[in-house]
């Protein structure tokens, strides 16, 4: 491991104080345990959640957020509440998966889903656990157990005997023993033992009193203590000089809450994250979009023929400086739109007032719409139609032209 390249550090200062735990949630938020406080950090500013131990991890379940704290879980709603477990607890790894939390003790390995505990099926003595993308690994003896989630049940065992086991977002398995972390194939040796290991787009570890980064190239940097989490753009959560601090190789930008592939039905909302972001213009395939706050909630449909598209934002920084990221995402097929299911109801809503039988342009019905339907794509579309009321949304427009294409299915 050489010691000549050090990472490119950008550094921001989160919360002053004496750290216990720092967690990641929703891929960016930070919760945090500081002077025996649990605090959420939301853009450099933070507020008081309640009083807890430190934190060992988070996962989002059914909408609300659990934590485990050193001595149980507990779910973060408006307050801090139930700890359905009561015990010391070595490691844990939530899943949000299907609602499913893997907690690891002393006493054994349990998965908590829809309230209730289980204890899952390995041997030995316990070493780490990781969960991600619907499996649980669990190293445990000589070996690492692969446990689906949900069924629970081991679908896998590999031979090997790890101090730690995280899994990335691909879902590759990252061990590390001693001073050596692996993945797969590949291998890194450290001057000490690692303390502390998080991936996410990469890896950070800490050893020898030093921050590294693992990724195309392995660079590291002093003065930070403890490394507690990885964020969705690659940061570290770090206990830095002073108390809280994230980390990372140059700055990072990019985009949070964007699914690769989207069904259409549902909206989805974006946020653009970065540290220090002075101004952000995000468009779609060229197409402005607007950000309140730095967050846009998307119309799925609006981009619904199942193309790529191309989202990107340009960023001015505080200190003048330029960047800009992209990411793609693609919108499954509408499929067949029918009248009855997919036209009438916009009809109905939106037209039916002005339109029904006995008015100057009639469009009550299925052959109505057949006969005017090119009148009515273009009066949707310049958003003449409907009179005096809000345009229809890209959902309703794609709707309607999706209707015409498909073949104008009853
Ligand atoms: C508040 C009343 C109102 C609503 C709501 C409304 N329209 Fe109209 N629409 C009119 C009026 C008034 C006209 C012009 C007179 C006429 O043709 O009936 C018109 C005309 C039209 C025409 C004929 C245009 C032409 O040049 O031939 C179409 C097609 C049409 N509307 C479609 C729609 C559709 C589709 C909706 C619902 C998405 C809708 N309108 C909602 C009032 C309305």
């Amino acid at each position: 491991m050489s010691d000549d390249e050090s990472i490119d550090r950008y550094e921001v200062s989160l919360v002053r104080g004496d750290v216990t735990g720092a967690v990641v949630v929703d891929g960016v938020r930070v919760l945090a345990t500081v002077d025996d406080e649990l605090v959420a950090v939301e853009r450099s500013t933070s507020w008081l959640r309640g009083a807890t131990s430190g934190i060992r991890g988070v996962a989002q379940v059914d909408g609300g957020t659990l934590v485990l704290v050193d001595d149980g879980l507990v779910s973060l709603a408006d307050v801090v509440s139930t700890s359905p477990l009561d015990a010391e607890l070595d490691a844990v790894a939530l899943d949000g998966t299907e609602g499913a939390a893997v907690v690891m003790e002393a006493e054994g390995v349990f998965a908590w889903q829809n309230g209730r505990l289980r204890e899952l099926e390995t041997s030995g003595a316990r070493r780490g656990v990781g969960a991600n993308g619907g499996m649980v690994w669990v190293a445990s003896g000589g070996r690492v157990y692969g446990i689906e989630v949900g069924t629970w049940a081991v679908v896998d065992r590999i031979r090997m005997r790890p101090d730690r086991v995280r899994v990335d977002a691909e879902g590759t398995l990252w061990t590390t023993d001693g001073d050596t972390l692996e993945r797969g194939r590949d291998a890194w040796v450290f001057p000490e033992d690692i303390d502390a290991v998080q991936v996410c787009n990469g890896a950070w570890v800490h050893s020898d009193g030093r921050l590294w980064r693992v990724g195309e190239t392995v660079r590291a940097t002093d003065g930070m203590d403890e490394l507690w989490a990885c964020d969705a753009l690659g940061r570290a959560l770090v206990t830095g000089e002073d108390g809280l601090a994230r980390v990372s190789d140059g700055r990072p930008i990019g985009f949070v809450g964007v699914p690769a592939e989207l069904d259409g039905d549902t909206p989805f909302s974006l946020e653009v994250t970065g540290d220090g972001l002075a101004d952000v213009a995000v468009d779609i395939d060229g197409k402005p979009i607007k950000l309140e706050d730095m967050a846009a909630t998307i119309d799925a449909l609006e981009w619904f023929d199942g193309a790529d598209h191309l989202l990107s934002a340009a960023v001015l920084y505080d200190d003048g400086s330029e960047a800009r990221a992209e990411t793609t995402f693609r919108v499954a097929d509408l499929g067949q739109v029918g009248f009855a299911t997919g036209v009438e109801p916009i009809y109905d809503a939106a037209c039916s007032d002005c339109h029904a039988d006995g008015t100057e342009t009639e469009l009550a019905g299925y052959d109505n719409w057949v006969e005017s339907f090119d009148v009515i794509v273009s009066m949707v579309e310049g958003d003449a139609m409907p009179l005096g009321r809000d345009p229809l949304t890209g959902a309703e427009k794609a709707t309607i032209k999706a209707w015409g294409e498909g073949g104008f299915s009853p």
